[in-house]
Order: C-alpha cells, then structure tokens, then sequence
C-alpha cells in the first residue's frame, strides 16, 4: 500500500468504518489512524477484524451487521457511550454479486444484495446521524460505486443497491446541511481488494482477467486500496468542508473511457 503521510487532520477525533477488516475499508481504517482518529471497524469478519485492531494503534474492532439495524444502533450508541463522540463514519460495507441477468436474478439475490449494499448503508447513516445531531456534526463518506453512473452486462442487481446510495447521501445533504453534517459519496473503479482478487482467481483465465480489468481504466490498472481510502478521509475531513450531497467518481478514468480501438481492435475507425 502507498505510504501514508501523518498530516493528522483526525487528531482526538473519533470514526467508524463498516466493512473495515478488508480492502477499502481497512485502507480507510489505517489511514484515519495514521492520521491520528480513533477508528472503530464494524464488521462481521471476526478473523480479521480483531487481528486488524491488535495490529494498529488506535484501530478497535465492534462485531456489527451493517443489514440489522438493532446491530448498528447498539454500534453507535457504544462508540459514543466508550469515546462521548462521533466525528467521521465510513459506511463502507458491501457484497459483490454473481452475474445474472436481470431476469434470472433471484428474489433471494436481490433482497440480500439490497439489505446489506443499500439497507447497510442507510442503516449506518441513520443511526450515526441521531448522534451527530446531539454531539453538533459530523461528515459521512460513503462507498458507491462506478456502476452508479454505468455498468456492464449481468451486474444488474449490484448497480441498482448502488445507485440508491447516491440517493442516501443527497438525502442527508438535504435534510441536515444546516445542522453540520456533511454526507458524500465515492465511486470506485476496479480496486485490487479481496473481493476483486476473488473475482480474478475465479475466472476461467485469471491472468486475462487481470488484463481486462487493468484495461477498464484509461490509466490502464487497477486502483491500490489506499488510493481510495485517501479520497474518503479527504471527505471525512474538513479540507471538504463545503462538500455535501457529491457523489464523486475515484475511478482512474474508467467512467471517461469509451470502448475504442485499444479494446476493440485498431481495425475500428474513429474520428
Ligand atoms: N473493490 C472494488 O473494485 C470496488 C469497486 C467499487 C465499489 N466497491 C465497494 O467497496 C466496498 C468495499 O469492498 P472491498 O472491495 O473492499 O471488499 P472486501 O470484500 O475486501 O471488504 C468488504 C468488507 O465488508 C464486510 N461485510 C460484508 N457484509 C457485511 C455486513 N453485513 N456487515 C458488516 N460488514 C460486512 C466484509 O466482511 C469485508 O470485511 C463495497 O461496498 C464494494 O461494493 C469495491
């Protein structure tokens, strides 16, 4: 991962990351520490989890499911009953899903991949936003995806529990802006984290998959999870002090790039 500059803009202040024991979210969750924040990662994973939290300084593991709002509730009322605030939450958490066409999803697919990838997330917000109010703020980053704005074949059900989280933070921007809390959302291209790493091993030719996926992006690779998490604690931190609503593709070009010559062939004709 790249080298993280301890520039502590989160100094004495207190955050939460859902999903944090892998990919994204353990980049973010490194990165706030580094910066000096008091991290909580919420996860289900408690194999990774606990080893993340006995590893880093200022990281602590909570067991939470981010799709049981009785899960996240006692989450946030125990970092603000242990630590008196809450500064910063990434609600992060997310499954991938298996390719379907839309017509042979299950009822079964969708309900799971909306209660943690949609639910999830309004969840999280939810019950952090009761607290902000009472403690005078806060700033909320959200994990999205590019599939918000574009998607490919068979990745139908994934793009739609994504899209409703741009929903989730222009909601928030809305309701509560004049009351200090900020929500913004991030949109990640292919990103080299556990999950994509699956996706890669599972394919019939892993290393063309590999290649396919670098060529996704017009930077031609895939994204270090800590590239992402530097966005995420640029909106959880003030230096976005007048961001709210956003949703903010971090994506290495991909949504810019249209199928040309390099990925169809130079037979095809452009101008
Ligand atoms: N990796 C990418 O290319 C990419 C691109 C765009 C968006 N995303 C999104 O980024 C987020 C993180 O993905 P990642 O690639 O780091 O995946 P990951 O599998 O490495 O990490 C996801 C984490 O979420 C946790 N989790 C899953 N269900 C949960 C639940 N119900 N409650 C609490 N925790 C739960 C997992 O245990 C895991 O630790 C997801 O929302 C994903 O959709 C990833």
């Amino acid at each position: 991962m790249a080298e993280v500059p301890g520039q502590g803009r989160f100094e004495g202040r207190v955050t939460v990351v859902t999903g944090g024991a892998s990919g994204i979210g353990e980049a973010t969750a490194r990165r706030l520490a580094a910066e000096g924040a008091t991290v909580v990662v919420a996860d289900i994973d408690t194999d990774l989890g606990p080893a993340l939290a006995d590893s880093v300084p200022r990281i602590e593991f909570a067991h939470c499911d981010v799709s049981d709002g009785g899960s996240v509730a006692e989450l946030m009322d125990g970092i603000v009953a242990r630590h008196g605030r809450l500064d910063g939450v990434h609600a992060n958490a997310g499954i991938e899903t298996p390719p379907l066409l839309l017509a042979d999803t299950s009822d079964e697919w969708f309900d799971r991949t909306i209660a943690v990838n949609t639910k999830g997330v309004f969840l999280t917000c939810k019950h952090a936003i009761r607290h902000m109010l009472e403690l005078g703020g806060g700033a909320i980053c959200c994990t999205s995806s590019i599939h918000d704005v574009a998607s490919y074949p068979k990745i139908g059900i994934y793009a739609i529990s994504k899209a409703a989280v741009g929903a989730i933070v222009r909601a928030i921007s809305v309701d509560y802006a004049t009351q200090g809390i900020r929500a913004n959302a991030i949109l990640p291209g292919a990103t080299l984290t556990p999950l994509v790493e699956r996706e890669v091993e599972d394919a019939p030719d892993p290393e063309l998959q590999r290649e396919l996926m670098d060529g996704l992006q017009a930077m031609k690779r895939c994204a270090d999870p800590a590239e992402i998490a530097a966005s995420v604690a640029f909106l959880l931190s003030d230096d976005s002090s007048f961001m709210t609503g956003a949703s903010v593709p971090v994506d290495g070009g991909s949504l810019s790039l249209l199928p040309g010559p390099d990925v169809l062939g130079p037979e095809m004709q452009h101008g």
